[in-house]
């Protein structure tokens, strides 16, 4: 039996038309996008789990904001009612807006790393591990091994490794790790969580080589209702403790704001209480995304981030929007249809390397996967498996991912139980022709981010 939908705590009082296709006219969009979902044009896709971030509906309270934000170049109100709302969350002292994640990781990362510098991670996001690159640091990824075990259940797969962490350290030498990183929740394996416990350890480990830690907060409420509901300890304690508290075990945070702030642009940097580091970030801040009190953003953009980053972490919310992910992820079991287990926060991660088990990772049978969906039902998905991992910076080798997954990310108050029903319907097709699908080879590619850009065809 599939899992109880928790009823949506909104109503909706704005509605977009969907485009509805046939199947003649995915085959052919899909042709012409050089088998690359980013390509497609989004009025060519019913079903968009491309990704949850800036794809959410903000609520009316947000379009409220973003009537009475302040525009001005500086000291903007709306910039003090956002940094507020954040240090009265997180507990830090200083709070620089961005434009979005990967804007955060610019202004950041070169003050922390740079050439022979290494820097450490639960596992790396692409943006992230893209920018410790460009400074001409190293990525490790310290992975706890039941993240590895697809199939079987395991309440924080999205914890670091602490025995490889301090292996790593020592082998290194702490003085070349310039960052320790916890992405919350792990994205790259599943969208899985990072326990309390887990922090603290981490966080210990990391000051006592004196390395600084960093929160990849993308998902950080998400991350905070998981603790509250599989970590016995915080079974009482409300999500706002949880997140301070966890953020009180790291130095700084990156934060994509247009995940879990629900909003469609935005980003944050935190500092807990280095002086001397802000200092440079304004700097940084002011060559790359403008003056300090805007950052990249609108005023309105500034508003709408201040209300979203406290309706994200509204319990009935986060029950509602992981309960949501549940359900999908209850009807693929019925189906046998395999996935990380459990379901992760934003999404389910169907293991593709085992529905196509004949197509190789170096013909991205999670890139195949997501091709299928959009040809049986007009859904746009992505590949977080070999394709996304790319080459190896230095040998230009193909890397091959220890998972093959095909997203499918769900956008925050954007879709109903009809439509996972859709999305799981379409995956059963799929299961029953699959010995028919066929992978990929690529014929054009960037050197840095190559998925955005990438153009395959189909093997013959
Ligand atoms: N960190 C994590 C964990 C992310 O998931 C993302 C973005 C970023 C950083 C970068 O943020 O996009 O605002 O620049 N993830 C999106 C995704 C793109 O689809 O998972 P950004």
């Amino acid at each position: 039996m599939s899992k109880k939908y928790v009823c949506e705590p909104f109503r909706i009082k704005m509605v977009e038309p969907l485009p509805i296709l046939s199947r003649e006219e995915r085959l052919t969009n899909i042709k012409i996008a050089k088998y690359n979902l980013f390509n497609l044009h989004s009025t060519d896709v019913t079903i968009d789990l491309l990704t949850d971030s800036g794809t959410n509906a903000m609520s009316d309270a947000q379009w409220a904001g973003v009537m009475i934000a302040d525009e001005s170049y500086a000291g903007a109100k709306s910039y003090y009612h956002l940094t507020q709302n954040a240090k009265d969350i997180f507990g830090y002292e200083f709070i620089q807006p961005v434009h979005q994640g990967r804007a955060a990781e610019k202004v950041l990362l070169p003050i922390l790393l740079g050439p022979k510098k290494y820097a450490i991670a639960n596992t790396f996001f692409d943006t992230t591990r893209a920018h410790v690159e460009l400074t001409g640091a190293r990525c490790i990824d310290c992975i706890v091994p039941e993240a590895l075990e697809i199939s079987t259940f395991a309440p924080f797969k999205g914890n670091m490794d602490l025995e490889k962490l301090e292996e790593t350290i020592l082998t290194l030498k702490p003085e070349n790790i310039g960052l320790i990183t916890m992405t919350i929740t792990n994205n790259s394996c599943g969208g899985q969580p990072v326990s309390m416990e887990n922090m603290r350890q981490t966080s210990e480990i990391a000051h006592r080589y004196h390395i600084p830690l960093m929160i990849d907060a993308a998902r950080y409420a998400e991350n905070a209702y998981f603790v509250q509901q599989r970590e016995p300890e915080w079974k009482s304690a409300s999500i706002r403790t949880i997140v301070k508290t966890m953020f009180s075990y790291a130095d700084v945070f990156t934060m994509s704001a247009k995940k879990d702030a629900i909003v469609n642009m935005g980003g944050l940097i935190g500092i807990k209480n280095d002086a001397n580091l802000y200092q440079k970030l304004m700097v940084n801040t002011i060559s790359y995304e403008g003056y300090i009190t805007y950052g990249g953003m609108s005023g309105r953009d500034l508003e709408a981030l201040a209300i979203g980053l406290k309706e994200g972490l509204q319990q009935e919310f986060l029950e509602y929007r992981i309960g949501q992910v549940e359900y999908l992820a209850s009807r693929l079991d019925e189906a046998n249809i395999p996935y990380q287990k459990p379901a992760g926060g934003h999404g389910v991660f169907i293991d593709a390397k085992a529905l196509l088990p004949h197509i190789p990772a170096n013909q991205f049978p999670a890139q195949a996967l997501a091709i299928e969906l959009y040809i049986e039902a007009g859904i746009r998905s992505c590949d977080v498996g070999s394709l996304l991992l790319g080459n190896d910076p230095d040998t230009k080798e193909q890397l091959v991912a220890p998972f093959e997954f095909t997203r499918l990310a769900i956008p925050r108050r954007v879709y109903t139980q009809s439509h996972l029903d859709v999305i799981v319907d379409a995956l059963i097709e799929i299961k029953n022709r699959r010995d028919s699908i066929r992978g990929y080879k690529i014929v054009k590619e960037a050197p840095v981010l190559r998925h955005f850009t990438i153009e395959l065809e189909p093997i013959a």
